[in-house]
C-alpha cells in the first residue's frame, strides 16, 4: 500500500485551521447524508475524523480508512477505545472489508490525492465492489480555477490560529501548476511559538486536479452510475460559476 506523505506537523494542526476554514463548508451536508443512512457508512479519507466523530457521535454506524499513520493516530486519540476497530490504515486503491456499505463518502478532495489514472479507476472499481445494491459514493474535487492555475499562488498567509494559550500557529501556501499533467504542486508552510522560539516547517504536496467530463468518463468507466454532480454544498445544480464537484453514484 502506498503511504500518503501528511508529516505530523500538518496532523498536529489539521484540526484547528479547518474548523476555521472548512467546517461551515461541508460538515452538514455530509451528516445529512450519513443521518439519511440507514445502513452501514465508509469514510475514505477519513484524516482526523473532521466528520468521522460528528457522525459517530450521532450515532452513524460508521467505518474510516486512510492511508496515512500519522492521521490515524490523531484520529484514535479522540476515539473512545471501544470504537478503535471502525478504523484501518488501507488505501482507497486496494483496501478489502469482510461486509458492503450503503453509503461510501471520500469527502475534501480525497480523490486529488490519486494521480494516475489506474490508481483513480482501482479506487472507483474497488468502491463499486463495497457498496450494497441501494449503495451511493459521493466524493468531492475543487472546479479547476483558470487565473490560479495559470498565475500560480505565491506565498500567501492563509490562516493564522492560537494552538495553546498565547501561542500562535501560522499557515502560508503556495502553488505552481502543469496544465498537461493536471498536476498542482504545493508548498504549505507552518510557523508556530514554542517555549524556545519559533518553528518553521514546510511541506511539498502535489494534488491532481481533474475536469467534468473526465470525472464523468472516469465513473462509467468504473462501471458506476452517476445520480449527478453538484455545484456546491446547498446542493446547487453545476454551472459557470461552482467551485465544488460534488460527485453522486450509483453501483
Ligand atoms: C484533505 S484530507 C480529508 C480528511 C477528511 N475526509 C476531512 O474531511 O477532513 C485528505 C485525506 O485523504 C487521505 N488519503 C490520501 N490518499 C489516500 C488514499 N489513497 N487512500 C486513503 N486515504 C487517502 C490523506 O491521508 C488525508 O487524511
Amino acid at each position: 500500500m502506498k503511504h500518503s506523505s501528511y508529516p505530523n506537523y500538518v496532523t498536529r494542526f489539521y484540526d484547528l485551521v479547518y474548523a476555521d476554514v472548512r467546517d461551515a463548508v461541508d460538515v452538514n451536508f455530509y451528516l445529512r447524508k450519513i443521518r439519511e443512512t440507514s445502513g452501514r457508512v465508509l469514510e475514505i479519507g477519513v484524516g482526523t475524523g473532521r466528520i468521522f466523530r460528528r457522525a459517530l457521535t450521532a450515532g452513524a454506524d460508521i467505518y474510516g480508512i486512510d492511508n496515512s499513520a500519522s492521521m490515524l493516530k490523531r484520529l484514535r486519540k479522540n476515539l473512545a477505545p471501544e470504537e478503535h476497530h471502525r478504523v484501518s490504515l488501507q488505501s482507497a486503491v486496494d483496501f478489502k472489508f469482510d461486509m458492503k456499505f450503503d453509503l461510501i463518502l471520500a469527502p475534501f478532495r480525497v480523490f486529488s490525492h490519486l494521480n494516475t489514472i489506474e490508481e483513480q479507476l482501482s479506487a472507483l472499481r474497488n468502491i463499486r465492489q463495497y457498496l450494497t445494491n441501494k449503495g451511493l459514493l459521493i466524493f468531492d474535487l475543487f472546479v479547476p480555477n483558470p487565473k490560479m492555475l495559470a498565475e500560480g499562488i505565491s506565498e500567501l498567509l492563509d490562516f493564522t490560529g492560537e494552538y495553546a494559550p498565547g501561542k500562535k500557529v501560522r499557515r502560508y501556501v503556495s502553488s505552481y501548476s502543469n496544465i498537461v499533467e493536471q498536476m498542482i504542486y504545493g508548498k504549505m508552510k507552518f510557523v508556530w511559538d514554542t517555549n524556545k522560539g519559533k518553528i518553521s516547517r514546510e511541506w511539498n504536496f502535489t494534488m491532481r486536479f481533474f475536469f467534468r467530463y473526465e470525472l464523468e468518463h472516469l465513473i462509467q468507466l468504473a462501471g458506476l452510475n452517476l445520480v449527478t454532480i453538484l455545484g456546491d454544498f446547498q446542493r446547487h445544480k453545476l454551472n459557470k460559476n461552482s467551485k465544488e464537484f460534488i460527485v453522486i453514484c450509483f453501483k
